[in-house]
């Protein structure tokens, strides 16, 4: 099944619960939560606290997207905050296995992160450990960015090696994705599509409909 994962980075934080509550009842079962430290990226967004206070008003499944250094000090408490996945980027520790038991042993789902300058190859060592792999299709930090036309390529590698190991790993793929290269991001292999601006906003039923249309669309090839 493809799914959105609406990215709240978008979000007006003013009435954050309730853009979300609208995002899922269109039909996102995802919502995407990604923390930025200010090291790891240059930005810092939300953190525990926010998810936290999130989790009480709905039971979408949180997809917690780690852009923070060395996030193995931080798996309990985002566990503790409500996440259903986590990510983290290879780039972001030199721990990659413990972080990845950590997350498991929590009992949620965990998944790797790489950026666009990362060899999709770094993925292949991990892949009988997780549940997600995610691409970066845009440099992290910042919301509204455009895609990165090179990621594409990537993605395809990615669900080649995924498909290889015979195990069910979602591919997920953040940042940029809007109605206009959605398809092409959909044909190379995804099936998990993070959308931040192109979701929240005015129209965020409609926005969320018109994405959910196309991967039906595309389902029924
Ligand atoms: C970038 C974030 C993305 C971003 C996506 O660091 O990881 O999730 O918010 O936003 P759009 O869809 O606007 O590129
Ligand atoms: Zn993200």
């Amino acid at each position: 099944m493809i799914k959105l994962s609406p990215s709240i980075l978008a979000c007006d934080y003013n009435i954050l619960g309730k853009q979300v509550k609208e995002a899922h009842e269109a039909g996102a079962v995802y919502m995407h939560l990604d923390v930025m430290d200010g090291l790891f990226v240059p930005s810092i967004s939300f953190g525990m606290p926010v998810i936290k206070s999130l989790r009480k008003s709905t039971d979408v499944i949180f997809d917690t997207h780690l852009m923070i250094k060395d996030p193995i000090r931080y798996i309990d408490d985002f566990v503790a905050s409500g996440s259903d996945i986590i990510t983290f980027h290879l780039e972001a520790t030199n721990e990659v296995e413990a972080t990845i038991d950590k997350i498991k042993a929590a009992g949620i789902k965990a998944g790797i992160v790489i950026n666009p300058e990362t060899p999709v190859e770094e993925i292949k060592p991990y892949l009988n450990m997780v549940d997600m792999v995610l691409i970066m299709s845009v440099h992290p930090g910042f919301g509204g960015q455009k895609y990165i036309e090179q990621s594409t390529e990537k993605i395809r590698k990615a669900r080649k090696l995924i498909d290889e190991t015979g195990r069910n790993v979602e591919l997920e793929v953040d940042g940029g994705i809007n109605l206009s290269n959605i398809d092409e991001v959909l044909e190379a292999g995804a099936n998990v599509i993070v959308a931040g601006s192109a979701v929240f906003g005015e129209t965020i039923t409609k926005n969320v409909k018109e994405f959910l249309e196309i991967f039906n669309k595309f389902e029924r090839g």
